[in-house]
């Protein structure tokens, strides 16, 4: 089978990590010789309620036995895609009411983009350095790292970087920009949160010149950081919330909310503002909806920050130089690279799942599924701790 994935199926990695699934439940993957892996990535943070939680499980079965794609996005009343909106907008602060639903979160990306630039009718977007928005040639077009986009070039014009958390970088919002587009925290730049009121900064300038705050959630949104969606810990509400990964428990999904009036912008001059055929599927739509109902009617969000609290008195190390991020979101730093990959090579074998960050090669992600038990948390930092003193042993001078 591995021949075969490496031949027919399109890589871009140079070293696919090459687990062969068998099945994943809670938070463990089996792979085909019955080897069990305690899961602390979550599929990259889209695992909110750990694998195949039967809530998610029922929801999609029984949707799917009902109907499945009838209709491109927007046409027909599906009841899932409404009931998941409505109960999104419940969940949110005015003005964000209304949800376009997509397929993954690049394209909510995108939409957002598009958005901002008919709600101001100016074409100037402003992203951060080692930003990271998404693959497609608009959302990379906001990448805050040259080295994997060069390639690409010519992408998007109109686009300027300032470095997150820095003040002083504000005065690049003008009457020219039409959105500020920023992580909540920063993700593949090394869980980076905003400091000292940073966000509300970028607002209030964002204000004074007419631009729009849009925050992407793709990875924090969905209960991860404590509280259902980032913003919501820095006291600022963005223009547009764009958000994806963990919003339908595995299932692949993607979607931006705004105000009614603004969203209503892309019905007109031209019509058809967004388009897209499975946009809002109703069996997406369906898990995306007993995702959200079971972190808004559980204790699971609270207690990402017990989960961190305990995370942050387990790691402790000498090779550990530190821990970023908040909740579920964390990051373990390392002063080399190399422990890393130990890390992340040795820990699978060892039966632990690990994974790096996109720009910060210090950095060992942890965002397990939020139902991770504490007895689960504790086997992991054992391993961890377990890797760190092999690599010690292996690396005496
Ligand atoms: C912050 C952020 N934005 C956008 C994306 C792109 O989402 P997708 O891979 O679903 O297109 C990601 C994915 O890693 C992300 O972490």
């Amino acid at each position: 089978m591995k021949k075969d994935f490496l031949k027919y199926q399109a890589q871009t990695g140079p070293a696919p990590l090459s687990i062969e699934v068998s099945h994943a439940k809670g938070t463990y993957v089996y792979d085909v010789s019955h080897k069990k892996y305690l899961d602390f990535v979550a599929g990259v943070s889209a695992n909110t309620l750990g694998h195949s939680h039967p809530k998610i499980v029922e929801a999609v079965q029984k949707q799917a036995a009902s109907y499945m794609h009838v209709m491109v996005y927007g046409e027909y009343i599906q009841k899932p895609a409404v009931e998941f909106s409505k109960l999104l907008a419940k969940s949110l602060p005015g003005p964000l009411e209304t949800t376009y639903l997509v397929n993954s979160g690049t394209e909510a990306i995108e939409g957002a983009m598009k958005l901002a630039k008919r709600a101001t009718g100016r074409s100037g977007l402003i992203a951060a350095k080692h930003a990271y928005h998404g693959n497609t040639q608009g959302s990379m077009s906001l990448m805050g790292f040259e080295p994997r986009k060069q390639a690409y070039r010519p992408l998007l014009p109109g686009i300027s970087f300032i470095e997150y958390n820095n003040e002083n970088d504000l005065y690049n919002i003008t009457e020219d920009t039409a959105g500020v587009l920023l992580e909540t925290i920063q993700g593949g730049a090394g869980f980076i949160e905003p400091k000292n009121g940073y966000l509300k900064k970028v607002k209030a300038r964002c204000e004074e010149v007419g631009a729009l705050l849009i925050l992407d959630e793709i990875q924090p949104g969905f209960g991860r950081t404590g509280k259902l969606f980032g913003f919501m810990n820095y006291q600022v509400v963005p223009d547009i919330l764009v958000m994806g990964k963990g919003m339908a428990g595995g299932m692949p999904v993607g979607a931006f909310t705004a105000s009614h009036d603004m969203m209503a912008l892309l019905k007109e001059s031209p019509k058809m503002g967004h388009i897209t055929t499975f946009g809002g599927h109703p069996v997406i739509a369906a898990a995306a909806l007993a995702t959200l109902q079971e972190l808004t009617s559980s204790n699971l969000i609270p207690q990402t920050l017990e989960k961190e609290k305990l995370f942050r008195s387990l790691l402790v190390h000498p090779l550990i130089k530190g821990i970023r991020g908040k909740g579920l979101m964390l990051a373990i730093i390392l002063e080399d690279p190399e422990i890393v990959n130990f890390l992340v090579l040795e820990g699978m074998k060892k039966g632990l799942l690990l994974f790096w960050l996109l720009f910060e090669p210090k950095a060992v992600r942890i965002t397990p599924p939020l139902t991770i038990s504490n007895e689960e948390i504790e086997e992991g930092c054992t391993a961890i701790l377990e890797l760190l003193e092999e690599w010690n042993s292996q690396n005496v001078n």
